[in-house]
């Protein structure tokens, strides 16, 4: 599939929601990850929501043998926002799924960082698909543990392209921005991939038939076609572009930029700036969209 090393060791950091769900499937279809733990935290919906949703996949999928750890409940200082007009009133359009067969654990953080402690150091990446609360509390309060995290590759922010909550601001980041501002000025490999990427790998109604076949590839066309919504001819899959960098950062172009977060309390908050002196940050800003989509369809054949 791809020239990266395969069984990638992972914790999925995700706040379930449509396309969190989306690369929740293609993660655990495509025999790339060693999928250690789902955190799960506030953001699409709320935390209840987003920590059953997680469980109610891994249970679809069969794999409720993979941990789901209870993560913040809202942003480090703010209200969080939930987006039922795009993924409805339970974070899932209404998708007919399992109930869970089991109770997520507690305490997200302090688990994420005793993985971190007990893996070789460097071996363990995060994949942040949600506002960054669960990552910020970790580097606020287990330092060690943070700097023993393979990569970090995070959805979120906007570079050249307009925003999806402020003009130049990006929901994951615009949730909770004094996380993201953490998270961005900690020196962690940190890749982040924002609107300019993932608004151009979009599916359409066409494409629906090529993911079809396989229980996960099954499971993802429905999301899609909820995630349509209301009538629209293609949706971006943002956070499976994360999974796809992941495995094939090939398909990606990434450049280095000096960032810092808006984290003040007018409109642009979480907008990602130019900050001279900032610790590098990798951005994804280029992607092969055809070649994403193909990895997306051939992963979900397994
Ligand atoms: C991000 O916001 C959420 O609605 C999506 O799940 C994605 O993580 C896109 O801005
Ligand atoms: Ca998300």
């Amino acid at each position: 599939m791809s020239q990266s090393p395969a069984n990638q060791r992972v914790i999925i950091d995700t706040d379930p929601g449509l396309d969190d769900a989306v690369a929740i499937l293609f993660a655990l279809a495509c025999g790339q990850f060693d999928i250690v733990g789902l955190t799960s935290v506030a953001g699409n919906i709320g935390i209840e929501a987003s920590t059953r949703n997680s469980l109610r996949l891994l249970a679809a999928m069969g794999r409720s043998d993979i941990p789901v750890i209870t993560g913040a409940a809202k942003p480090l200082r703010r209200a969080g926002a939930e987006l039922v007009s795009i993924h409805g009133e339970d974070g899932l359009g209404g998708l007919a799924l399992p109930q869970p067969d089991r109770a997520a654990g507690s305490g997200a953080v302090a688990w994420m960082a005793e993985q971190l402690n007990a893996a070789p150091a460097k071996s363990l990446d995060i994949l942040a698909l949600g506002p960054l609360t669960n990552l910020a509390l970790l580097v606020q309060d287990h330092p060690g543990a943070a700097t023993r995290i393979g990569r970090v590759i995070a959805m979120g922010g906007a570079v050249d392209e307009p925003g999806n909550i402020g003009a130049r601001s990006e929901y994951n980041l615009a949730t909770d921005p004094e996380a993201a501002r953490i998270v961005v000025t900690a020196g962690l490999d940190l890749t982040l991939v924002p609107l300019d990427v993932t608004r151009r790998v979009r599916v359409g109604p066409a494409q629906l038939a090529a993911l079809r076949g396989t229980l996960a590839g099954n499971l993802c066309a429905e999301i899609i076609a909820l995630y349509f919504g209301n009538g629209r001819e293609s949706r971006p899959l943002h956070d499976p572009c994360v999974m796809l960098l992941a495995l094939a950062p090939e398909l990606f172009g990434v450049d280095q930029m000096a960032l810092q977060v808006d984290a003040g309390d007018g409109p642009e908050a979480g907008a990602l700036e130019r900050a001279e002196g900032a610790p590098p940050t990798k951005v994804a800003m280029r992607v092969d969209a055809p070649g994403a989509i193909a990895l997306l369809a051939q992963g979900l054949r397994g």
